[in-house]
């Protein structure tokens, strides 16, 4: 953007002033480009503003799947801790994948608790070809809003914690207890050589995280945020009926297939009832259990299609199941799959080819009310915005069940405002002003989690 006289209208104006010709030049220029659909220029307080200009300059860096290249952002990071005055580790433990850690050590003499700030580096894959503006190039319309993949999943928080610890560091604040600055990659894909290698390591227990903040989802409203305090459990379930072959021409019960469809006809008459409950406003997608298909499978092969006259002896189909975390939920669609879905009596078995971790049984999650003083925390310093938590579940996954898992408290905020949420789709933006209110926002948290002075009663 910086380099093109087309995006710099004042570049025109101090030359061209006296010549009807070059005014007339520039307003054909203004016009093409109008039509162009590109956006010239955002207002200028944004245009000027230095936070503004570093969140830009981030999402300039194409950390794109599938095969993100992670260094220049890891260079990028570390010359913003180098200025803020954060010291920094870089953690591998798969070559490429990077994780960067940067700190800032709390003043206590107690083994306090740190505070975690987590941001995936990764973005989702974009088709440039549906974008208004091309994807990295972080164009600014004159809203304020800027276009870029990864503005809202989720560069925009991590680069809400960097201004807002520049911000802390020039008022002459300092924390008490430690605060980090976690980077890192392949959130998108699965997380298997980010969060999925860090959680169990010793470079983890030496953090003594108390709190994990991470991503969450912007909200709608003026004076809200969404705290997400866990995440439905995921179970990818494979249902399989076997047994019932025959030839193609005989009427015959119970074929595979056959067995096949009446549990299929089970699981959708199921999914019909969920999204009534959603429709009908009864129930939130948070709360009633999501069940959708995925795949089929069955036919005997050829090498060029499939034997036409004979009844397959195998059928299965594939679902992606989406359970609120408590047992009890569990237990009702475990009991469904068994005795429904895939009844041993119809011949059929299931099994899942990827099933969300537990914790004693349990899909952990954080306490969100104030008996828990990270909770009273955060509401604190949204009130002193004018501002509400809105507690729920995240229907996705993201790096805070990780967390989860070990015991510690994670919440998922992004403290964007007034903003539809656009996550993976074309035309994700951020809007400049609603980034510069969401700053404060971690600044006020930032404050309150890392002057906190409270041993919590932590072993010692
Ligand atoms: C939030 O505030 C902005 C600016 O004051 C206003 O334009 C917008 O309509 C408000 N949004 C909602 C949902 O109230
Ligand atoms: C189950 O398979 C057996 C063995 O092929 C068959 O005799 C029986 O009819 C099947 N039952 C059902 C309900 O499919
Ligand atoms: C919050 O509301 C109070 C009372 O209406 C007002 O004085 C204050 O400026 C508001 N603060 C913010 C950050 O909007
Ligand atoms: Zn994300």
């Amino acid at each position: 953007m910086e380099s093109s006289g087309v995006q710099k209208p004042g570049f025109f104006l101090h030359l061209g002033a006296r010549s009807l010709w070059f005014r007339r030049f520039c307003r054909l220029v203004l016009l093409l480009c109008f039509f162009a659909g590109v956006g010239c220029r955002g207002p200028e307080d944004l245009e000027q503003n230095l936070a503004i200009q570093r969140f830009r300059t981030y999402l300039r860096i194409p950390t794109v799947h599938p095969d993100p290249d992670y260094q220049p952002a890891i260079e990028f990071l570390l010359a913003q801790a180098k200025e803020i005055g954060l010291s920094t580790r870089t953690i591998e433990f798969v070559s490429k994948k990077p994780i960067l850690l940067m700190t800032w050590k709390g003043s206590s003499e107690e083994k306090l608790q740190s505070v975690i700030l987590n941001s995936h580096i990764d973005v989702v894959p974009v088709e440039e070809e549906k974008w208004k503006y091309p994807p990295f190039e972080a164009q600014m319309d004159e809203d304020g809003n800027i276009f870029a993949r990864g503005s809202q999943d989720m560069k925009v928080v991590g680069m809400m914690y960097l201004e807002a610890l520049r911000l802390l560091k020039d008022r002459g604040w300092s924390p008490v207890r430690d605060i980090h600055v976690l980077w890192v990659p392949d959130e998108e894909v699965g997380s298997d050589d980010g969060w999925g290698r860090l959680y169990t390591s010793k470079e983890f227990d030496e953090l003594n995280a108390g709190i994990v903040l991470d991503e969450g989802d912007d909200s709608l409203f003026n004076n809200s945020y969404f705290v997400n305090y866990g995440e439905k459990a995921m179970w990818w379930l494979v249902i399989q009926a076997t047994d019932g072959t025959g030839h193609g021409s005989l009427y015959f019960d119970n074929s595979a297939s056959e067995n096949l469809f009446k549990s299929i006809a089970s699981i959708n008459a199921f999914r019909d009832s969920q999204m009534a409950l959603v429709r009908s406003g009864e129930k939130t997608l948070q709360e009633v259990v999501v069940v959708n298909f995925v795949f089929l499978n069955s036919g005997s092969r050829t090498p060029d299609g499939y034997t036409m006259n004979i009844q397959p002896s195998m059928a299965e189909a594939g679902f992606d199941v989406r359970i609120p975390p408590t047992r009890e939920m569990a237990d009702f669609v475990n009991k469904r799959i068994v005795e429904e879905w895939a009844p041993k009596a119809r011949n059929m078995s299931f099994y899942f080819t990827c099933k969300t971790e537990t914790k004693d049984g349990d899909v952990p999650i954080s306490k969100a009310d104030d008996s828990n003083p990270w909770w009273y925390l955060l509401r604190m310093a949204a009130s002193k915005l004018n501002a509400t938590l809105i507690p729920r579940l995240q229907v996705g996954g993201t790096d805070s069940s990780f967390a989860r898992l070990r015991g510690i408290d994670a919440f998922g905020i992004t403290a964007i405002q007034n903003v539809p949420p656009l996550y993976h789709d074309h035309n994700e933006f951020m809007n400049g002003y609603e980034f510069l209110k969401g700053i404060n926002m971690m600044v006020e948290t930032i404050d309150l989690y890392g002057s906190f002075s409270d041993s919590l009663n932590q072993e010692s």
